[in-house]
């Protein structure tokens, strides 16, 4: 398998302890990396931006400064793996916050004439997302539909081009107990393994 340029993006909000989706990640890491793929991490908990406000500001305003690196991570990896728990069916503002802002015209689209958005500009790359919930991830898939898995794969990453978008749903997770978290972290590490 030819290695591939990776980057993890944890969507976790809170960076100050260690959460389900940080050992997740590593697990990812630790298997890409002894695959010998190139990894690169970053935490949008550990990034310092505003929201975004207005349509004027995505279109004509500058980067904030502490997203530049970001969207060069971004446009150096070949599959990007998003970590996050679902807040509130969805994912967490923080989260959908960064990628507002990274998301602009002229990096994840390319205008053509005044259509703002005729090319998506990150064609090529793959992704996954990894979500743990507090239901059980049947009842997300099924009854809720997943729906807001969907949204980021059709209506996210799919209007800049990155596609196809794997998934991992994983429910339950206040009974996970020990033995749960290692058989995914085992799960995660093939996957990372694997490129996937
Ligand atoms: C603000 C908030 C909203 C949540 N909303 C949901 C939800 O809508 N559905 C669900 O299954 N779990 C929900 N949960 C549970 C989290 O998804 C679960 O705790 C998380 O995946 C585990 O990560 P953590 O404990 O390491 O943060 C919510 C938790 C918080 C704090």
């Amino acid at each position: 398998m030819t290695a591939k340029n990776i980057l993890l993006i944890q969507g976790h909000p809170d960076g100050s302890v260690i959460h389900l989706g940080h050992h997740l990640e590593e697990a990812y890491a630790q298997g890409a990396q002894s695959a010998g793929h190139a990894v690169r991490r970053l935490a949008v908990a550990q990034l310092d931006f505003p929201l975004l406000r207005s349509q004027n500001d995505w279109q004509n305003g500058a980067l904030p400064q502490g997203l530049v690196q970001a969207q060069k991570d971004i446009a150096w990896a070949e599959h990007i793996v998003f970590f996050f728990p679902l807040w509130l069916g969805d994912m967490p503002a923080l989260l959908k916050a960064f990628l507002e802002q990274v998301a602009r015209p002229d990096f994840a689209f390319k205008r053509d004439g005044k259509d703002l958005f005729q090319h998506k500009a990150l064609t090529g790359k793959s992704a996954r997302v990894v979500v743990t919930m507090g239901m059980p991830a049947l009842l997300y898939r099924w009854y809720f539909r997943a729906h807001s898995v969907k949204s980021l794969e059709r209506n996210i990453l799919g209007f800049v081009g990155i596609s196809p978008v794997h998934k991992t749903l994983i429910g339950l997770v206040d009974a996970l107990g020990e033995a749960g978290v290692q058989k995914w972290q085992v799960h995660l590490t093939r996957l990372g393994a694997q490129a996937s």
